[in-house]
């Protein structure tokens, strides 16, 4: 069986996986960024969850990143999910490992959010995500200038998890209000 769940910093990734992952990226999501685990940026921390066959071959992966975020002036740290890929679609892959994060996602008491695009919404919620429908748009980029920028992806929703903290409860009865980011869309 395949099966094997593995969690790594970003630092512990082999340049196979490094390579693998921005393959699939680019592809998937024409991504022009590329992973680069260096100790002076995000990706030398942030989790890879990694469901690999018997012969280590990737599967699926996706990726956790611990995020400031604001609402309604209160700073929450949550999970940032992104990246979610399966390299063969359709065989389950994808679910078994979302599974799995969300294991670790309720066991760290945090609240989870992605964006996703409309497109993959059905899979979040079969997987028990909730949802809140173009909530991408209502999440707002505050850069270092102070600035505030709109999704970079066009739109979409965000899925999420609840955590302790009820910042999805906050966000579901102040539709109005934005949910504010110190980072571009992950
Ligand atoms: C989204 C993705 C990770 C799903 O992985 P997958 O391994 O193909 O999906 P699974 O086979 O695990 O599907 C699990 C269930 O979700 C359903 N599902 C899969 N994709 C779906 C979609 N786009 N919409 C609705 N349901 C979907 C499946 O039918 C299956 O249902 P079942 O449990 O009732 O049989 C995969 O399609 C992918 O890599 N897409 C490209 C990258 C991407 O867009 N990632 C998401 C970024 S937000």
């Amino acid at each position: 069986m395949h099966d094997k769940f593995q969690i790594k910093p970003g630092k512990d990734l082999t340049k196979l996986e490094v390579d693998l992952i921005n393959k699939a990226r680019s592809l998937e999501f024409n991504s022009k960024s590329l992973i680069n685990p260096k100790p002076d940026n995000e990706d030398w921390e942030k989790k890879y969850f990694l469901l690999k066959d018997q012969n280590d071959k990737t599967l699926a992966f996706a990726m956790l990143l611990e995020i400031e975020v604001e609402f309604k002036r209160v700073r929450h740290s949550i999970l940032g999910l992104s990246n979610l890929i399966a390299i063969n679609k359709g065989k389950g892959y994808g679910k078994i490992l979302i599974f799995k994060m969300k294991k670790y996602i309720k066991k760290s008491g945090l609240t989870c959010i992605g964006f996703c695009n409309k497109k993959i919404t059905g899979f979040y919620k079969k997987c028990g995500f909730g949802v809140i429908v173009d909530g991408c748009s209502k999440t707002l980029y505050k850069d270092i200038k102070g600035n505030f920028q709109s999704d970079r992806f066009g739109g979409g929703d965000l899925i999420y998890i609840k955590g302790g903290d009820g910042l999805v409860r906050q966000i579901l009865d102040n539709p109005k209000e934005n949910l504010i980011i110190f980072r571009p869309h992950w």
